[in-house]
């Protein structure tokens, strides 16, 4: 019986889940159809009730993730935390649980694909909306020593802050980015308009870790700063997106997959399709 999946989300015609999801199933031998499903604005309960009447979950996908939180029964703590959901399936009574992999997709990402340590660094992550909202608790399991916060809109890393209430997360201002960084994140939606965050280039020496949170087939704007400013060493989303899919994959069918061909096989269909940026 061929097992029915989809992205829910608006826009969801870039959406690389179907591939990823189709590698997975095949790892395992499990037959899927994993759809991409656009959801009219306003109308997401009623597009993923007419989905569960034969889909087994679903992900969903910018802007319905907080949708999603609202629509399922219960929420696993990431989820909860994140005030966002990315994956929905049903638990042993047929109930819906809303989950979120992103945050543990980055970090799944950053300390085993790339082996960059969280444990004991100053990260700084640029942005406040939901992506890094819905990153940030995983973050802070890795044990940092400090995450700062710095947005465009200081009111926005302020709420992001105090909704946390953790004392390592702290939110900063312009003027006080004066020292480097272990790690810098860009969680802005700036790369997929070509655009940068204002950043000083003092946030950045040779040593610091640069990733950025949406992928491209070319160097995203923000990492080919980084590496201009000061040759660091820089990673794009993609392996974001498949480690959270694969955590999507665990939740729905109880199976871990090998990621790394995976992300081999997207890498090399990214680059010659020459996709433009995305989440
Ligand atoms: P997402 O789901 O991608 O997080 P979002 O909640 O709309 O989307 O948040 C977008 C984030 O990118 C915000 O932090 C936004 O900054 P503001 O809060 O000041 O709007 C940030 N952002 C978008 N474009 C940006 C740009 N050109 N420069 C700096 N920050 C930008």
């Amino acid at each position: 019986m061929t097992i029915q999946l989809a992205v829910l989300g608006n826009p969801v015609e870039h959406s690389r889940s179907p591939e990823i999801h189709g590698l997975f199933g095949a790892q395992c031998g499990i037959e899927l159809d994993y759809k991409k499903v656009l959801v009219p604005t306003g109308k997401f309960a009623q597009t993923a009730d007419d989905f569960l009447q034969n889909g087994i979950g679903f992900n969903v996908t910018v802007p319905c993730k907080q949708d999603a939180y609202h629509y399922v029964d219960h929420l696993d703590e990431a989820a909860r935390q994140g005030q966002a959901v990315n994956t929905v399936s049903r638990d042993q009574d047929g109930r819906l649980l809303g989950s979120n992999t992103d945050g543990a997709g980055l970090v799944s990402d950053v300390t085993r694909n790339l082996g960059w340590s969280l444990t004991g660094a100053r990260i700084l992550v640029v942005g406040a909306g939901g992506a890094v909202a819905g990153v940030l608790p995983a973050l802070l399991s890795g044990n940092p020593a400090a995450i700062h916060i710095y947005n465009r809109t200081p009111e926005k890393a302020q709420q992001l802050v105090s909704h946390l209430g953790q004392a390592q997360v702290e939110a900063i201002e312009k003027s006080q980015l004066q020292d480097a960084y272990d790690i810098v994140i860009n969680g802005t939606s700036a790369s997929l308009a070509g655009h940068l965050p204002d950043l000083p280039a003092q946030v950045l020496d040779k040593n610091s870790r640069c990733y950025d949170m949406v992928y491209a087939a070319h160097t995203t704007a923000f990492n080919a700063w980084c590496e201009q400013q000061a040759d660091c060493e820089t990673a794009d989303g993609l392996g974001m997106l498949v480690e959270q899919a694969a955590l999507s994959f665990s939740i729905w069918f109880d199976r871990k997959v090998d990621t790394g061909p995976v992300l081999e096989s997207l890498r090399n269909s990214t680059s010659q399709n020459n996709f433009e940026e995305s989440k």
